[in-house]
């Protein structure tokens, strides 16, 4: 014992000097390059595109992340169908010509995939370095023995998603995620994923940080090495640090792990308010210098789900208030972009989320980054099938050769991310119903297992439209959390069933609601297709649907049905709504035209449903005072108004300065409502608490469209090529009211250094393309989404339309 500690305070010693010594070799132990431009592409397969000569000169000029379908053009007929987006697959080549300098002729060099849609064989100067059935999966090829060093390299990846359908909603296709290039030594260096940070214990006083590092070692001579770790607090100052003993053993290419555990004193805490994070400095040291450094975030917080007091997070008990998400960004389809993710994130958040499930894979990278930052509570979740298929062609034909690797690449990359509280091993997975066999719960301990062996600090669950007894994949005893998807109607319950057991509700609501549509009476609650009078198949020409919440699924629930009963139980530790965003594929209970999803709070441009306002008003303190509908109806019509509010006793309602009467939410409502004659005019709510007025709304019956307004989300960007600023268009008549029926065709010219990346409306029904510079309003409202380029400059939008008054909007990219 005394000879270790007399060594590890030696090493410590000379690492502390030689940290001094060395900043400079530090700057190139290793480099991690974007690798997203310069790429070319090709649409349609191409016999020998693998080969290093082949010619490209003709192809595409293009930079990554990139998504070929959201390109296309939508239509019954593309295999993928209206539950995929209606948008074409097929195959796609991408090949890039690169250098690579002599001087890394004595390193690693690694080629970083964060995921490719799908089936993709990835070729380096004609030589094969792997297929990857999993579209949603990062990997790693190891390009080094056959990189020409000092000379031209050629990189090819074909992307297969020709064989459809394959996907419940709408995947894209192509290099959709960014991709890297990594640069090591070759002596000694970290691993891919080759950390595990861990807190197993955090007071106020102190946490202790445990941290493994794995390190690849090829000396070709050994020489002794050491492994460093310091941890700085987000104003950059040194708060921990410690390192291990030198290595003392000759291994040609293997992995060595070194743990040690250092202190943070009165540690700040990451929790969803304060998402607070440090950084961690990992070093490897050869003769005093540094061989590798990387770099990490680290949230410090403690956790615990209890079976009957819910959720609590460092202490405190909360509910986890989540939405579902597939991956889409709308109209900019799955190519990855990290100010749309942010925004998405933001408008969540306004809305009081705090919590996001992955559904039904695992998310790119930056999301986690985002959510680590932000203050969000992530379930990663791995598949939405295992060996039993949900469709034609999904990832169940490549289950038995997969499956291990892929969770455990995905339980290594997101497992030191503090946003990251739960695994799902799987959603609403076939073999749950396996009673005459054991495969739902064979497969179950697998899984669990391999998450096991990877990480014991979260909890594993599955989401289960099947939550009985008799589940497999439950009753495999597995499973930390029992997760249910809907049946809210047996919440109440779960100790009956499951007695002892910790519940989450892994998937609530399916709800519909089509942003400014409204289209029946408000006051009954309707399961399509079964009780609802105009039935889907025939009925609702142009497949909208009522705006009030009152229409969901047969196995949903309306959302305010799921969120009175999760309020009530505190054993209810928390739920996530499917969805947050309408996304593109699935337009359940709808087909063709549809092609997109009725279940988000927010539409598919990102526009805000009225049933945000409901989770506003509870979900969050800041004041709420919603009425909706809008106010242009036909004279005499009898229109049920309703009002989300909080921080306040009661709402007022006037028209036209009449009162309409004092409504006070009562028990456990969530609303009020009046109803009454529509006379044109204006509507007026006024909130008080203890007599003062709170708030006050009005909505005005608006006359003919006039003008255009333009509001940009951000008026400064960066002139980093990428960014983006969201631009909502809203058609106004001449005293400056929203038009709720507009639908005018604008038109965008945009002069300066930046493009439009895509438009939208939110319409679910419409066929325009969204890569275009025109986009008819719907309901009002139109999107248009400004990229910036590398050229910092002003850029000027405008947005004209026949019969209106113009608009502009300008931003500054810098
Ligand atoms: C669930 C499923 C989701 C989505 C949703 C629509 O059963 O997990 O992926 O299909 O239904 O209501």
């Amino acid at each position: 014992m005394k000879s270790f500690l007399t060594t590890r305070i030696a090493g410590v010693l000379t690492l502390a000097l030689s940290l001094i010594m060395v900043q400079s070799f530090a700057q190139s132990a290793r480099t991690i390059a974007d690798f997203d431009k310069g790429w070319k592409f090709h649409l349609g397969d191409v016999k020998n595109a693998d080969k290093a000569s082949a010619n490209d000169k003709n192809w595409r000029n293009l930079s990554l992340p990139h998504d070929w379908s959201i390109e296309g053009t939508f239509s019954k007929d593309n295999p993928a169908s209206p539950e995929g987006g209606a948008l074409p697959g097929g195959i796609g080549w991408y090949r890039k010509t690169f250098t690579v300098p002599l001087s890394s002729q004595s390193k690693k060099v690694y080629i970083d995939f964060d995921g490719v849609y799908h089936h993709s064989d990835v070729w380096i100067n004609g030589h094969h370095l792997g297929f990857r059935p999993n579209g949603y999966i990062s990997f790693r090829y190891d390009l080094t023995p056959y990189l020409n060093f000092g000379g031209v390299n050629v990189v090819a990846v074909k992307v297969d998603n020709s064989q459809q359908p394959n996907s419940r909603w709408y995947s894209g296709s192509g290099i959709y995620r960014n991709v890297w290039l990594v640069t090591t030594s070759a002596s000694a260096a970290i691993d891919h994923w080759g950390t595990y940070m861990t807190t197993p214990e955090v007071t106020d006083a102190a946490a202790s940080v445990k941290i493994a590092v794995s390190v690849k070692h090829n000396l070709a001579k050994f020489k002794p090495y050491t492994v460093s770790t310091s941890i700085y607090d987000a104003a950059n100052k040194l708060v921990s640090s410690g390192g291990t003993v030198p290595s003392n053993k000759q291994i040609i290419d293997s992995v060595t792990t070194f743990n040690s555990t250092l202190t943070v004193k009165n540690p700040h805490l990451w929790s969803v308010t304060s998402p607070y994070l440090y950084k961690v400095v990992n070093r490897v040291w050869i003769n005093n210098v540094v061989v590798d450094e990387y770099t990490q975030k680290l949230g410090i917080r403690y956790f615990n789900f209890d079976a009957d007091k819910g959720f609590s997070l460092n202490g405190k008990p909360m509910k986890i208030l989540g939405v579902c998400d597939h991956h889409d960004l709308g109209s900019l389809g799955s190519a990855i972009n990290t100010r749309a993710l942010e925004r998405q994130l933001e408008i969540l958040k306004g809305m009081g989320v705090n919590g996001i499930r992955t559904s039904h894979n695992p998310p790119a990278p930056e999301l986690l980054d985002l959510c680590d930052r932000m203050g969000f509570i992530v379930m990663d979740e791995a598949f939405d099938m295992w060996k039993a298929k949900k469709s034609k062609y999904d990832y169940h034909l490549y289950w038995d050769e997969w499956h291990k690797r892929d969770l455990e690449d995905q339980v290594k990359r997101d497992r030191n991310h503090p946003s990251v509280f739960i695994w799902s091993i799987g959603n609403e997975i076939v073999e749950q119903y396996s009673k005459t066999d054991t495969a739902g719960r064979t497969i179950t301990r697998e899984l669990a297992g391999i998450v096991r062996s990877l990480d014991t600090t979260r909890p594993i669950t599955t989401a289960n439209n099947d939550p009985t007894t008799t589940n497999q994949l439950i009753s495999s005893g597995a499973l930390d959390l029992i997760g249910y998807n809907y049946h809210n109607q047996d919440y109440a319950g779960f100790h009956e069933r499951f007695p002892g057991k910790k519940f989450i509700a892994t998937e609530t609501t399916s709800a519909l609601e089509t942003r400014g549509y409204y289209d029946m009476p408000s006051d009954s609650v309707r399961r399509w297709p079964i009780a609802w009078d105009k039935p889907f198949t025939t009925g609702n020409p142009d497949n909208t649907v009522s705006a009030y919440d009152n229409v969901s699924a047969p196995w949903g629930s309306t959302h305010e049905e799921t969120w009175k009963v999760m309020k009530k139980y505190p054993m209810l530790s928390g739920m996530f709504i499917w969805t947050g965003f309408d996304y593109l594929g699935e337009p359940t209970p709808y087909s063709w035209p549809s092609r997109s999803s009725y279940f988000g709070v927010i539409d598919l441009a990102g526009f805000p449903k009225d049933v945000y306002y409901l989770y506003k008003s509870e979900w969050t303190d800041k004041p709420v005072l919603h009425i909706f509908p809008h106010w242009n109806w036909t004279q005499g019509k009898t229109v049920d108004v309703w009002a989300y509010y909080n921080n306040a006793d009661e709402v007022e309602l006037y028209l036209n300065g009449k009162s309409i009467g004092v409504k006070k939410k009562t028990g456990d409502d969530l609303h009020v409502m009046w109803r009454l004659k529509f006379e044109p005019g204006t509507l007026k709510a006024i909130s008080r608490r203890n007599g003062k007025v709170v708030l006050t709304k009005e909505i005005h019956t608006a006359g003919a469209p006039a003008k255009i307004e333009l509001t940009a989300d951000r008026k400064a960007i960066k002139a980093d090529g990428r960014d983006l600023s969201f631009v909502t268009v809203r058609i106004l008549d001449k005293a400056g009211n929203l038009v709720p029926n507009a639908d005018n065709l604008v038109k965008f010219k945009i002069a300066g250094p930046g493009s439009m990346a895509s438009v939208d409306n939110g319409d679910p029904v419409s066929h325009d393309p969204f890569k275009a510079d025109w986009r008819k309003a719907f309901h009002g409202l139109a999107l248009a989404i400004i990229q910036g380029k590398e050229t910092a400059g002003t850029i000027t939008l405008t947005a004209t339309a026949d019969g209106l008054a113009p608009a502009t909007v300008v931003i500054k990219s810098k």
